[in-house]
């Protein structure tokens, strides 16, 4: 589970700091006739009056076109080959009751990677068969649960598993399908992918290890190996990666169908959207085309059968419905060596979007309330958390009249920020609303002081015997 922390291009003034830039907003997202930007039919003060800010706004209709072009393109560039596809959703980017439901009503399958993703996706009613479990440490009781469930595939990450896997298929009388999770070498990032022999991280084994494995993994009756799997990276532009990657996998598939057949490769997801504008991440089709036709080219070359593909795409289909609602406390502008920087400050901040601050992540902020005349100006999106590098937009540009009491949104927010949500200075996590046909509706509560009192074992009015803390 890699990412990519890319210094920031410094981006110029726009020529309209109020424009919603459709590669970046999500999918029909406007200002209505006073201004306010509208998502999901909904505009954004009603949300913030309904249900104050921070609030994590999700658009269905987007999200879930998303998931089915993303379906289709991978099935379609599939079927151009003589194979077929499946895309999972992974689940780890944002996972909830109602995201399940939209992703498997698309025809999706889910990717999970803890026990707790699991029950998540159980409990929204998702079919155990449709799920594949990941996980480089996986709990001999998660991995109990996850046969005893009738997951899909198990995702061996290192050599011990194979045995945890099979003793806990073959004690459940089951035989458990799973994939090995393998390092191709190719480590890819926005815009640039690396290919190296091999790579210093903790996931999957080295390719050079996978006949030994699997040989492993064939010896024992409770298992079913169906296949490689492998992940390069995240925010991924284009297809070239992916094609390295999968020439390099199918090298290894080739050896192990000549032992019994091997039916399917799984390329993992890591498909990038543009947080800015100058993000251009190539569309979808391009990608499943490049990628499909690389697969075909190698399996021909190898005189192997084309497998079946899979593919676990989150970012790319959660992230642009999400945008994240503000409101401005304070405004206060710093001179630097670059002239002055306004610091806005929000009501939320690194415990809502940690991204900014954890990987040098890029986001577009716009004002959300009103559109303004001013001129723009360079600004900084901080958080109220202590900690200086509690930043939520590094830089942007805003109207100069931006100021407390307005609200600012910020594109892009639908993957990794509810997920990598933190309680950092006991601020409660905000709820997440989705809103579709001008309707809107909360998918996640949000956390109350309550909630956040409620597990404080230590404090004098709890009682001790009611939250476990005696034995
Ligand atoms: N499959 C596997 C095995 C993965 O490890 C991941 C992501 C995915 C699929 C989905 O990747 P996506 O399509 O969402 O890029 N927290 C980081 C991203 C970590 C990605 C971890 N693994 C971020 O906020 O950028």
């Amino acid at each position: 589970m890699s990412s990519s922390a890319s210094v920031p291009a410094l981006r110029g003034a726009p020529a309209d700091a109020d424009a919603l830039d459709p590669t970046v907003w999500p999918e029909g997202a406007h200002r209505d006739q006073v201004g306010r930007i509208v998502v999901g039919g909904v505009d954004v003060e009603t949300l913030a009056t309904r249900f104050g800010t921070p609030l994590y706004v999700v658009d269905e209709h987007v999200a879930r076109s998303r998931a089915r072009r993303t379906r289709a393109a991978f099935e379609r560039a599939a079927a151009s080959v003589g194979t077929s596809a499946t895309v999972y959703y992974a689940g780890k980017a944002f996972l909830s009751g109602a995201v399940v439901r939209w992703m498997t009503d698309e025809g999706l399958a889910i990717d999970v990677a803890t026990g707790g993703e699991l029950a998540v996706a159980l409990a929204a009613g998702a079919d155990p068969a449709r799920i594949g479990f990941h996980g480089n440490n996986k709990s001999v009781r998660e991995i109990e649960r996850a046969v005893a469930a009738g997951v899909g595939t198990i995702i061996i990450d290192s050599e011990v598993e194979v045995l945890r896997v099979a003793d806990a298929a073959a004690r459940a009388g089951r035989v458990q399908r799973v994939r090995l999770r393998v390092n191709s070498g190719v480590h890819a990032s926005t815009h640039e992918f690396l290919a190296t022999a091999h790579e210093d991280q903790k996931f999957g084994i080295a390719l050079g290890d996978a006949g030994r494995v699997v040989a492993g993994i064939r010896s024992h009756d409770s298992l079913d190996f169906v296949g490689l799997h492998c992940h390069i990276g995240s925010q991924i532009f284009d297809a070239a990666g992916f094609a390295e990657s999968a020439e390099r996998l199918l090298a290894v598939h080739a050896e192990l169908s000549a032992v019994a057949p091997v039916p399917e490769l799984n390329l993992g997801g890591g498909f990038g959207i543009a947080y800015t504008e100058l993000d251009r991440p190539a569309p979808i089709e391009e990608i499943a085309d490049g990628i499909a036709h690389a697969v075909a080219a190698a399996s021909a070359r190898l005189g192997v059968p084309v497998p079946r593909l899979a593919f676990e795409p989150g970012r790319s289909i959660i992230g642009p419905a999400g945008i994240t609602l503000y409101t401005v406390g304070t405004v206060k502008p710093v001179p630097t060596d670059e002239g002055w920087r306004h610091y806005v400050s929000v009501d939320g901040g690194m415990s809502d979007n940690i991204r900014t601050a954890m990987y040098g992540a890029s986001y577009t902020v716009r004002l959300a309330s009103r559109v303004s005349d001013e001129a723009a100006a360079l600004v900084r999106v901080v958080g109220k958390h202590c900690e200086s590098g509690d930043i939520v937009v590094d830089h942007d540009w805003l109207p100069h009249d931006v100021a407390p009491g307005d609200l600012v949104a910020v594109a892009a927010t639908g993957a990794y920020c509810w997920s990598l949500a933190s309680n950092y200075n006991h601020v409660p996590r905000p709820p997440v609303v989705a809103v579709s046909g001008g309707a809107a509706r909360v998918i996640v509560r949000g956390e109350s002081e309550e909630d956040l009192l409620a597990r404080d074992a230590g404090l004098p009015d709890h009682d001790d015997d009611a939250h476990g803390v005696t034995a």
